[in-house]
């Protein structure tokens, strides 16, 4: 049988903090599932996380920690090419490049400049600025036909193309456009304790980690924010409901249930009864995944093997991207 090119996707998530629910229900799971479709590589975007100051033990240790449990969740080393962003200097390199090509004016306006530069006053460097660019240049050297990433995220792939567009008007097809493929509003989880905000690392106490441990889970979702309805509780009304919809998203991605069945199955039920369903779902779910991670986490060797081989997969491809680039610009070559 002739074998037909697949279509390339791309993604990657920074290792500032531990995995957690709304990683796995918004992006990995998706991931996962399109390992066959398509070429997939997934990454980890260690580079971007030092626009905010990190620890480097932590820094070293969480980023190890992704792979582990980017594996757990289901991506195959031997099917996706899965790596750490600071192991492929292509993207270093590439980025300097784009800086030249992407104008002040645009990295102005992105939004997520602006709110990190808010809450990091005392630290508004340079990287924070050029963050984009860096993230185009990770997207552009694998030539990605695809991009999943979360509303918040849209913006970035946005002005890649732009980057791209401008790039090969100027030198030729160089670029492959990228398309941003946004994770549908069902797949994103918000925080346990602020349904208004997307679940986040920085609001631990509603933020469900895959690492948690079953009755770790149990308290975040005892905990959860719902509301004071005393009649019929569980239905669906993102508005006027946030916590409570957020619940039922999670149950339902969980389960399969549409929000129709979670509601006919609590009927005359009140939240006593669907948040710990909720939070046994849940757990049902994380804890195969949390011991194949905390199992491989102690294979350093095996773990080794597997960013060592995912580098120098990734950096065949983005090289050629890169030497392709230097060329067009005017270096010469060695
Ligand atoms: N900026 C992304 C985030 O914070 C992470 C990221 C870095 C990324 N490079 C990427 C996502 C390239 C997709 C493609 O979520």
């Amino acid at each position: 049988m002739e074998e037909v090119k697949k279509k390339r996707m791309l993604s990657g998530i920074q290792p500032s903090g531990d995995l957690h629910l709304g990683n796995y229900l918004g992006a990995i799971v998706n991931w996962a599932e399109r390992t066959e479709e398509y070429d997939c590589f997934y990454f980890m975007a260690d580079l971007h996380t030092i626009t905010v100051r990190q620890d480097p033990a932590e820094l070293r240790k969480r980023s190890l920690n992704q792979l582990a449990q980017y594996i757990a969740c289901g991506l195959d080393p031997e099917k996706n090419v899965l790596f750490l962003q600071s192991m492929v200097p292509a993207h270093s390199q590439l980025s300097w490049v784009l800086n030249c090509y992407t104008m002040f004016g645009e990295l102005q306006r992105m939004t997520q400049f602006k709110d990190k530069s808010e809450k990091h006053r005392d630290n508004i460097n340079a990287g924070l600025f050029t963050y984009p660019v860096l993230m185009a240049a990770d997207i552009l050297l694998y030539q990605a036909d695809f991009v999943p990433v979360g509303e918040d995220q849209k913006q970035h792939v946005e002005i890649t193309r732009d980057i791209a567009e401008r790039f090969n008007g100027i030198y030729g097809d160089v670029f492959k456009v990228p398309t941003p493929l946004i994770a549908k509003t069902g797949a994103r989880i918000y925080g346990l304790s602020t349904p208004e905000d997307k679940m986040s690392k920085s609001v631990p106490d509603g933020c469900v980690f895959l690492m948690d441990e079953p009755d770790v889970i149990r308290k975040k979702f005892k905990r959860a924010v719902t509301d004071s309805d005393t009649g019929r509780c569980v239905y669906y009304d993102r508005e006027k409901k946030p916590g409570v919809a957020n619940l039922m998203n999670i149950y339902s991605t969980l389960t399969g249930k549409t929000y129709e069945e979670i509601e006919k199955e609590f009927e005359g039920k009140g939240y006593g009864d669907f948040k710990p369903a909720v939070a046994e779902a849940v757990v049902e779910k994380l804890t195969p995944i949390r011991e194949e991670a905390s199992r491989l986490i102690k294979d350093k060797a095996y773990l080794s093997d597997v960013y060592k081989q995912g580098a120098e997969r990734a950096s065949y491809v983005a090289n050629r991207t890169l030497s392709k680039v230097y060329k067009k610009v005017g270096f010469l070559q060695i």
